[in-house]
């Protein structure tokens, strides 16, 4: 075999399928931290000449996870790795693409840097493209983008019915998943329109008169974070008494106990892809990353 898969601490055991769908070894790599908080890393398989896939979210906590990834990629390549590629399906710090206020670091270029640095290609999931559109805008080549919208829409399609349900996408950002979902399994889409006033604190209005009365209304957009922006929709969406509000997204980061908030707010269940570690994620995406990863790394 000549790639070697390997999960670090924060992969969330998405390495072991994705081994197996692409028929590649899987590798040990141990993780401690020191009492200081330093880590410890080490292989524990060989990697010399074999193309090395390192499986990492930079979820949760990215500071620490982004650290491990940059040691392990650099000595990954110090030990005789052919290749080394990053399989991030949380990509961090995307957000953070503009000066919003004079004096403030653009983290996204930041990040490019140091991935463009230490690995030979990266793929990610849905990461925040915004003001910066497209990866080859920040990162070398080599490094890309996947969209979840095909496995949400599967999900979505085998246990909702288009007759009474319909999609919301909570800010024109989401249009990208909620539009293109709909389209995919022919539901019903509606948009609205976001005002962020602070991290925490967001308004949502939507233009056009909508019948919900009786329906489910399922809510996707790429994450949620506080919650706040899913919390504001649900607000709105309940003036129109539909059946049960339900929340999909790509990443569930739901810090500050935001799963608890959603509940409580009138969610019904969230449903979310597997690339942030939690007890959300329904919507497997190991199979559709190995394809990609397949046809850019493992033909040549
Ligand atoms: C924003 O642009 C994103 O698409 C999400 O809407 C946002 O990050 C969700 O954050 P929160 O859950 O904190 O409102």
């Amino acid at each position: 075999m000549n790639s070697i898969i390997f999960g670090l601490s924060n992969s969330n055991n998405f390495e072991k399928n994705f081994a197996k769908e692409m028929k590649s070894d899987l590798g040990k790599f141990n993780s401690e931290q020191f009492p200081d908080g330093e880590l410890h890393l080490k292989f524990d398989s060989k990697i010399k000449g074999k193309k090395v896939f390192l499986v990492q979210s930079l979820a949760l906590n990215p500071n620490t996870a982004l650290i491990e990834l940059f040691f392990a990629a650099r000595a990954a390549k110090d030990s005789g790795a052919k290749k080394v590629f990053g399989i991030i399906p949380y990509l961090a710090y995307m957000r953070q693409d503009k000066e919003f206020h004079a004096g403030e670091i653009v983290s996204a270029h930041h990040l490019a840097s140091i991935l463009n640095n230490s690995l030979d290609g990266i793929i990610a999931v849905d990461p925040h493209l915004h003001r910066i559109r497209k990866m080859n805008e920040v990162f070398f080549k080599g490094f890309y983008d996947i969209s979840s919208v095909p496995a949400i829409a599967e999900f979505i399609a085998k246990k909702f019915n288009a007759e009474n349900t319909v999609i919301v996408g909570p800010d024109w950002e989401s249009f990208q998943w909620a539009r293109h979902v709909a389209n995919k399994i022919n539901f019903k889409a509606i948009i609205f329109r976001k005002e962020r006033f602070s991290a925490r604190r967001v308004k949502v209005h939507y233009s056009k008169e909508i019948e919900l009365k009786g329906k489910n209304v399922i809510i996707i957009d790429d994450m949620i974070s506080t919650g706040h922006t899913m919390i504001e929709a649900v607000k709105e969406l309940k003036k129109n008494n539909p059946k049960a509000i339900y929340a999909v997204c790509v990443h569930a980061l739901l810090v500050e106990n935001a799963e608890k908030k959603l509940k409580n707010a009138g969610i019904k269940e969230i449903y979310s892809c597997n690339t942030v570690p939690g007890k959300t994620n329904k919507i497997h995406l190991e199979k559709m990353v190995a394809e990609e990863a397949k046809k850019k790394f493992l033909k040549k």
